[in-house]
């Protein structure tokens, strides 16, 4: 399955979540802090809103929560 990360198509398996796609495709982070640290996703079950990203023109979408689906356009904040 493809998803749409930053621009870059990429090949993730199907039926993961967003997070889960995004580690797959090899990007760590999901947003910086407002210091500029990188963040990512940490719990895994939609507690510490680490994994926020933009998903199809959506903000602030919880990427651990969210299930890729095919064409999906994801852009992290990092
Ligand atoms: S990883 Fe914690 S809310 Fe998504």
């Amino acid at each position: 399955m493809k998803i749409i990360i930053n621009g870059i198509e990429a090949e993730v398996p199907a039926g993961v979540t967003v997070a889960a796609a995004l580690a797959h495709a090899g990007h760590g982070a999901t947003r910086r802090s407002l210091s500029g640290q990188p963040r990512q996703a940490f719990c895994g079950m939609g507690v510490c809103q680490e994994c926020r990203v933009r998903i199809d023109g959506q903000p602030e979408r919880l990427a651990c929560m969210s299930l890729a689906v095919e064409g999906m356009l994801v852009e992290t904040l990092a």
